[in-house]
C-alpha cells in the first residue's frame, strides 16, 4: 500500500515549497521507511543564468548501426518484441537497457528512428543506477540539452523533470483549455532540437497519466503528393518565447536561466540516418510560416494541427507500468502528456534525458534557411 510522505522541492521563487507525496507503488516497495526514494531527483530550481547555446557538430548514433551485419541483435535475448501499431512504436521486455554496450546502443537508435517510439519494461537496474548513470547513458546519443526553465535534480541540470500532485505542478501546462492534450516536439525552438530521447518515471498514479505519441513521417505521408510538395518549399518559426514567459510569470518554478530564442525550421524534415520525411510543426512551440501572408500561415498551421490531432490513425498511446523506459525519435514524432489524474491526488514524477542532434535538414535539397 502506498504510503504518504512530506518532502520539498526548491524552488527558487518562493524559497522551499512543501509537498506531500504519495509514492507509486513501484517507489514504495523499494521503501521502507518514510522517505521518497527518488527524493534526490525531484525538481530543484536554481538561480543559475546560462548563456545562449552554441551550435556543435551532430553525428547521429543511428548511423554506425546502418552498416552493422545485424543492426537488431540487441533484441536477440528478449522474451517479447510487440508492434504497438503497425507504423508507430514498439514495446520490448527482457533486454536491460543499463546493460547496452556501444554497439548495442547504436543500434537502439538506429531503431527507434525506424518505429519512432520503443517501450521497455522493467528497466529498474536503470533507474535504480541515478543520475550520474542517466548522463553517461545520454552523451552516447549527442551533446545533452540544459533546458531553460524546467526543474532539476540539484546539480543535475540536464536531467529535465516533470512533476504534478494535488499541490503542486512543475509542467507547462495550461489550465484554461478543455483538454490536457497538447502536441508537440521537445524545444522545437532550438537551432538544434533533440533526437533521441529517454524518458521514464519515478513516480506515478495508479491510473491515468498515459503518454501519446503520433508518427509525423505517417501524419505527413496522408497528405497528397501535390500538397506535400509544397510543404517542403516552407519553413516555419519556432518559438520559446511563450514558454518563458509562463515561468516568468512564477509558474513552473519561475525561473528562466537561458533567454529564449526563436529559430526558422523547414516544415518537411529529412530523418539523417533513414531518409524519411516528417512534417515538423507542433501546436506548442511553431508560430508561424515564414514568408506567408498571415491568415495563409494560421490557416495552413491550423490544418496541419487539426490533422495531428484527430489522426488516431497515426497514433500510439502508452500506459506507464512501474520501472519502464520510453525512448523516442523527437525528430520524426510529437508526443502529448494527458493529464487525467488530478483528482486522485498522486504524484507523476519522470525524468527526461535529451541529447540534442543535428539542425533540422530540410526535405527539399536547397532550401536555404
Ligand atoms: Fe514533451
Amino acid at each position: 500500500m502506498a504510503t504518504t510522505t512530506t518532502t520539498s522541492v526548491a524552488n527558487a521563487a518562493e524559497g522551499v515549497a512543501t509537498l506531500t507525496l504519495r509514492p507509486s507503488p513501484a517507489s514504495a516497495s523499494n521503501n521502507t521507511n518514510e522517505e521518497y526514494a527518488y527524493a534526490h531527483l525531484l525538481p530543484h530550481f536554481s538561480a543559475d543564468r546560462y548563456p545562449p547555446l552554441t551550435p556543435f557538430e551532430h553525428v547521429d548514433p543511428a548511423s554506425r548501426a546502418l552498416s552493422h551485419p545485424n543492426p537488431r541483435s540487441f533484441l536477440d535475448n528478449a522474451t517479447s518484441v510487440a508492434e504497438i501499431t503497425p507504423s508507430l512504436g514498439t514495446e520490448v521486455q527482457g533486454v536491460n537497457l543499463a546493460t547496452l554496450d556501444s554497439d548495442a546502443r547504436d543500434q537502439l537508435a538506429l531503431e527507434v528512428a525506424r518505429r519512432g517510439v520503443m517501450v521497455f519494461r522493467d528497466q529498474q537496474d536503470f533507474i535504480d543506477r541515478g543520475p550520474d548513470f542517466y548522463l553517461q547513458w545520454g552523451r552516447h546519443f549527442g551533446r545533452l540539452h540544459i533546458h531553460p526553465t524546467s526543474g532539476h535534480p540539484r546539480n543535475y541540470p540536464e536531467i529535465h523533470l516533470v512533476y504534478r500532485d494535488l499541490k503542486s505542478s512543475f509542467n507547462f501546462e495550461v489550465d484554461d483549455s478543455i483538454t490536457s492534450t497538447v502536441w508537440h516536439s521537445d524545444v522545437s525552438y532550438e537551432l538544434q532540437p533533440p533526437g533521441l530521447t529517454t524518458f521514464f518515471l519515478l513516480a506515478q498514479p495508479q491510473t491515468g497519466g498515459d503518454t501519446l505519441f503520433t508518427s509525423q513521417v505517417q501524419t505527413l505521408k496522408k497528405l497528397s503528393p501535390q500538397f506535400v510538395a509544397f510543404l517542403r518549399t516552407l519553413k516555419a518559426v519556432h518559438s520559446g518565447v511563450e514558454q518563458a514567459e509562463f515561468s516568468r510569470a512564477g509558474r513552473r518554478g519561475g525561473t528562466v536561466r537561458r533567454e529564449p530564442v526563436e529559430h526558422i525550421h523547414p516544415v518537411v524534415r529529412r530523418h539523417p540516418v533513414t531518409g524519411e520525411e516528417a512534417l515538423y510543426v507542433n501546436r506548442q512551440f511553431t508560430r508561424r510560416i515564414v514568408g506567408l501572408k498571415r491568415e495563409e500561415s494560421e490557416n495552413i498551421l491550423r490544418f496541419l494541427y487539426d490533422h495531428i490531432d484527430k489522426s488516431a490513425d497515426n497514433q500510439a498511446r502508452v500506459k506507464w507500468r512501474p520501472n519502464t523506459i520510453v525512448l523516442w525519435d523527437n525528430r520524426i514524432t510529437a508526443h502529448s502528456a494527458i493529464v487525467d489524474f488530478k483528482e486522485s491526488g498522486e504524484a507523476r514524477h519522470g525524468a527526461r534525458i535529451t541529447p540534442q542532434a543535428e539542425r533540422p535538414i530540410p526535405a527539399l535539397d536547397g532550401l536555404e534557411l
